[in-house]
């Protein structure tokens, strides 16, 4: 898609490198930190800007320097920050990533100024909804803000793609409903419909239950298994490309900003550009820092 607006987090993100993440109660050492542009409205986005779609952003940030970092990340690929709140007082959301040799992590999120993205905020940067194809949502904002301006956006004939994470099981079905897009992964999907998605035919079965409550294509990523899309067109199984993963850290916002960038009507194809354009991303360090060019992804 030509133009996207993409509406949601930015989080200063504190990577700990781990040879194992913590069991509930246990203390482990780390062997170093590093802090990243993180969040991942901000990491959808900058993977858009990086990728080549003109985008821009509607958030939240303190006026720390935190704020000035995650706004110039972004600025740095293109991505317009006009529509990104700065508030005094209130810190920049900040994330915290264990991530261990294998390149999983857990991560723990303190909202921060996200907390503060209100229906308000959308009103005003409605032209910048007008003026877009495409408007990208995930869940670390007020839940009452997505579903406001999914409903805005579908209201105007835009398509709407969400990420719906971090999971709740009490997704507005309204919300699920203005979806033309959902992404979400095995876990998100069981956590979404309450349903076993160990097997790919578990995760075809729970993704029709989003179908009926009115998405139009479910893409379930399946990690090193890849991705499975699922519509009343039928289905279709991507296989993931073999990498040695180092950090899986926004491989799944790369994936769904990266199929943003590529849909133009062929899902398979979007598909097909996503699952690479993920690949690069869990063979580098970092959130937005992992993201490839569209060059590195053809
Ligand atoms: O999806 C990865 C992102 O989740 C991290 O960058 C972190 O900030 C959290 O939002």
């Amino acid at each position: 898609m030509k133009k996207a607006v993409v509406i949601g987090s930015l989080n200063l993100d504190y990577s700990l490198a781990v040879a194992h993440l913590p069991l509930p109660g246990e203390t482990i050492l780390a062997q170093g930190l590093t802090m990243n542009p993180g969040g991942k409205g901000a990491n959808q986005a900058y993977a858009l800007g990086k990728l080549g779609c003109e985008t821009s952003m509607i958030g939240s940030v303190g006026t720390d320097n935190a704020g000035a970092l995650l706004c110039g990340n972004l600025e740095s690929v293109g991505v317009d920050t006009s529509g990104i709140k700065r508030l005094p007082d209130v810190p920049s959301g900040q994330a915290f990533i264990p991530v261990d040799a294998s390149g999983q992590n857990s991560i723990i999120v303190l909202s921060g100024a996200n907390a503060l993205v209100t229906p308000r905020d959308i009103d005003r940067e409605k032209a910048r909804i007008e003026q877009a194809d495409c408007v990208v949502m995930q869940l670390e904002i007020p839940i009452e803000t997505v579903l406001y301006a999914a409903k805005l956006a579908k209201s105007l004939g835009k398509t709407v793609v969400l990420d719906p994470a971090p999971a709740r099981s009490d997704l507005p079905d309204e919300l699920i409903g203005c979806a033309d897009f959902i992404k979400p992964n095995e876990t998100e999907l069981a956590i979404l419909t309450g349903r076993p998605s160990e097997t790919i035919e578990d995760c075809r079965e729970a993704a029709e239950l989003l179908l009926q409550k009115g998405t139009g294509t479910v893409m379930v990523s399946l990690g090193s298994k890849g991705v499975l899309a699922v519509s009343r067109k039928g289905t279709v199984h991507i296989p993931a490309r073999k990498v040695k993963a180092v950090d899986t850290t926004a491989a799944g916002d790369c994936f769904t900003a990266a199929f943003v960038r590529a849909y133009e009507g062929d899902t398979e194809k979007a598909l097909q550009f996503a699952t690479a354009a993920a690949a690069i991303a869990v063979s580098r360090k970092g959130a937005q820092a992992s993201i490839p060019t569209a060059e590195e992804v053809k």
